[in-house]
């Protein structure tokens, strides 16, 4: 007989532990994270919380609030004026490069950073710049159902190493796919990255995509239905940049990573997950956390496909 989940879970840890991969150090403080945080946390899209492990460790959202991004530029803006400026393809490059359509300079999706700093301008929507950046905070606040803060320390290392999202954001600036001050697209966007959580949090925030848009907890519904098609469908093809065909062929759920080592995914109408461990593989992804999820998907039979 399986034994009951907590259980369960606590030896997933146990037997995913691995002490390869490296801290990411192009954000110097994130390389002062604890390497040997590693926590798991389920949340039923009736909001049951199975969770073990570090999971009162707070870390910065990095590259997982981009598909939240997405979903409100989505809702604030609509479908159409989403998609004139960025695309739905898969880059095949790293979350960095610069994956832009050939002439329009439209990035390829929201998941990398050129779609993610796009999608900030969306829904800066040409208002003073810290506009954008309260509407994330409190958008991802109503996700996990408490009120999140930002790291600022995390936030200014990151500024002042942010040459790459400056270079990107001034060569979309150029492509005219926004019209805002690149520098200011840059700040909003890190700091929508440093917003600080617990796998608890981004479990919540990922049920509430399980459930269709309603947050299991408060029954806030925050996105519709259609916003959280479009969002999942690119989580599965594009969440783990370069590793994505990988990911979906052998865990098979729609998911996105951060650079700070946490990963989300979605079985939609069923279950969110989340993992945290800050030792990255070469993707910029969580060695433990990739490890954690190909064994609950082949346990827990959670591959779609
Ligand atoms: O823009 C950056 O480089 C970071 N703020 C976020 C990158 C990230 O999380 C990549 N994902 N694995």
């Amino acid at each position: 007989m399986r034994s009951p989940l907590p259980d369960y879970l606590t030896e997933v840890l146990r037997g995913c532990a691995d002490s390869s991969g490296a801290l990411a150090d192009y954000i110097p403080e994130l390389a002062r994270a604890d390497p040997d945080r590693f926590a798991l946390t389920l949340v039923t899209a009736e909001g049951a919380v199975y969770s073990v492990g570090d999971d009162h460790t707070e870390f910065t959202i990095q590259s997982i609030s981009k598909p939240f991004v997405y979903g409100l530029a989505l809702q604030q803006r609509g479908f159409d004026a989403v998609l004139d400026v960025i695309d739905v393809e898969p880059s095949g490059e790293a979350f960095n490069e610069v994956s832009l359509e050939r002439n329009t300079g439209r990035p390829l999706n929201p998941m990398i950073n050129a779609g993610a700093l796009a999608a900030h301008a969306l829904v800066l929507d040409g208002r003073q710049p810290e506009a954008s950046v309260e509407d994330i905070r409190s958008l991802l606040s109503s996700l996990a159902g408490r009120e999140l803060t930002i790291d600022e320390k995390v936030a200014s290392s990151e500024l002042e190493n942010s040459y790459r999202n400056v270079a990107i954001a001034n060569l979309l600036r150029g492509y005219e796919v926004f019209e805002d001050d690149p520098d200011e697209i840059v700040e909003g966007y890190i700091r929508q990255c440093s917003v600080t959580v617990t796998t608890k949090d981004l479990a919540m925030m990922a049920a509430t995509l399980a459930a269709g848009g309603v947050q299991p907890v408060t029954c806030e519904e925050i996105f519709s239905r259609d916003v959280v098609r479009q969002v999942l469908s690119v989580m599965a093809t594009c969440g783990m940049y370069d590793a994505a065909g990988d990911w979906l062929s052998t865990v098979g759920i729609p998911a996105k990573s951060g650079v700070s080592g946490g990963i989300i995914g979605i079985l939609p109408g069923q279950l969110g997950i989340a993992a945290y461990s800050p030792r990255l593989d070469d993707h910029g992804t969580s060695v433990q956390g990739v490890a954690a999820f190909g064994r609950l998907s082949r346990d827990m039979n959670l591959h779609l496909m």
